[in-house]
């Protein structure tokens, strides 16, 4: 066991678990942050997705020993009150079923769309194929992160007008 200082949303954490600890699991059991969820363990369906330094990772393939100083972002700490553009859109378009799924789904388009403000059809597609959702949700979430690349565009020129 060792101790780590970690920085995530915004405000100081420590924890005392064993170096190789998945990060998911120092979210999870040790902080509360029970948003960000576990399904495959195996880095294969994106659920555990999670911000370092605004890069979106599967927190469940992350040891805690490997996050040093970077900044770690979850939903919880997406925005302050839900107003992110992909939250946004997300509310607008009604995506979730059961929800599980969904805030990997979140994370992972939020750190796209801030990389590639303006993405194809395709482009959204191929970065959000390795996010699963069991319910189905796809054709959805496809329209949701259009919708947000829309939104957070028009957003950002208008507060620059
Ligand atoms: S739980 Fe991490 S990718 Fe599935
Ligand atoms: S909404 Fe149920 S798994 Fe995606």
């Amino acid at each position: 066991m060792a101790i780590f200082k970690l920085q995530i949303n915004g405000r100081n954490y420590q924890t005392d678990v064993d170096a190789d600890t998945p990060l998911l699991w120092v979210l999870r059991d040790s902080f509360g942050l029970t948003g960000t969820k576990y399904g495959c363990g195996i880095a294969q369906c994106g659920a555990c997705t999670v911000h370092l330094d605004g890069e979106a990772v599967r927190s469940c393939v992350l040891p805690v020993s490997s996050v040093g100083k970077a900044k770690v972002t979850t939903i919880e700490g997406l925005s302050v009150n839900g107003d992110h553009p992909v939250q946004k859109a997300w509310n607008e378009i009604d995506v979730p079923q059961c929800g599980y799924c969904q805030a990997g789904q979140i994370m992972t388009a939020a750190a796209f769309l801030k990389r590639n403000p303006k993405p194809t059809q395709s482009q959204i597609d191929d970065i959000m194929t390795g996010n699963i959702c069991r319910c189905g949700t796809y054709h959805r979430i496809r329209e949701a992160v259009k919708l947000a690349s829309t939104t957070a565009v028009s957003t950002k020129s208008a507060k620059t007008k």
